[in-house]
């Protein structure tokens, strides 16, 4: 699979920017300040008109603990993604409007088959329904990454419609007709087995899942990643900047290079992607 070209990143430099401001406690003033730039050009910044030079990035990225080539490549709006490929079984990302964004969820299903398990279930069944894949007529399990409306929409309406036996959320989270799935815990399907890591920062209760072909030593992993890794962005921390960053590190730690990463928002990327790029990982 090949990423189209034209989904764009969820962040942009000044969602970046800001993003970092609130992860290191610095004001916008104190930034510019030991960056060395104009805060009126900082604050242009973080309206979305960048005019920063790559030697302003370059300083700001080290003021704000940034990885300064993903911060250079996002403020030329050229952040690169790589390309998608060798998977052990079919991705169908499915992309769904939601106020003024995107949400992404998806389906991992065995290649021919009619069958899989969803991630996510976007602003609810409708929503769902409307960019469902005709070919996939039978869901085994849901599992969620955490329980945001437009992440968890109609839950119930999804396992209802498909019968499915198994739905589930991270621990702590409290969602009807969901139960609880912790860290380490494995559900295996006929085709695929998929791991929970709990991952709290965006909130408490977030999940990511590692996906993997059954009886497969080595080969592509896939790594559900919800609101904690976007391709060159992460989520906000609206628990905890600390644990975002903890989370990060450890689920990066957990999958190869060549993990492709499926995330709440924005394009497909890989775990080597990231590492390289992503301004938030240094
Ligand atoms: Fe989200």
């Amino acid at each position: 699979m090949t990423v189209p070209p034209s989904i764009p990143l969820e962040d942009e430099l000044g969602d970046v920017l800001d993003k970092a401001l609130c992860q290191t406690g610095l004001t916008e003033t104190e930034a510019a300040a030991r960056a060395e730039v104009e805060v009126s050009r900082l604050r242009d910044a973080l309206d979305w008109r960048s005019e920063l030079s790559g030697e302003e990035l370059r300083r700001l990225a080290r003021v704000l603990q940034l990885n300064e080539v993903g911060l250079c490549a996002l403020g030329c709006g050229h952040y690169p993604l790589p390309e998608i490929a060798g998977l052990p079984f079919c991705l169908y990302p499915l992309r769904m409007s939601h106020g003024i964004g995107v949400v992404n969820a998806y389906i991992v299903a065995e290649c021919g088959s009619g069958r899989g398990v969803l991630f996510d279930t976007g602003a609810g069944l409708a929503a769902l329904q409307a960019v469902w894949p005709p070919a996939i007529r039978q869901i085994d399990a849901v599992f969620l990454t955490h329980v945001e409306a437009e992440h968890a929409g109609g839950l119930c309406a999804v396992v209802a419609n498909f019968q499915t036996a198994g739905a589930f959320v991270p621990t702590g989270a409290t969602a009807p007709c969901g139960r609880g799935m912790a860290d380490g815990e494995v559900w295996t399907g006929s085709h695929v087995s998929v791991t929970a890591i709990s991952t709290p920062g965006h909130v408490a209760a977030h999940n990511c899942y590692v996906v993997a072909a059954n009886g497969a030593r080595c080969g592509s992993r896939l790594l559900i990643s919800g609101d904690l890794i976007f391709a060159g962005s992460v989520g906000c921390a609206f628990f905890c900047c600390q644990s975002l960053r903890t989370s990060i590190r450890r689920v990066l730690d957990l999958v190869p290079d060549d993990a492709v990463i499926a995330p709440g928002h924005g394009p497909l990327t890989t775990a080597a992607h990231e590492r390289r790029y992503n301004p938030f990982i240094v």
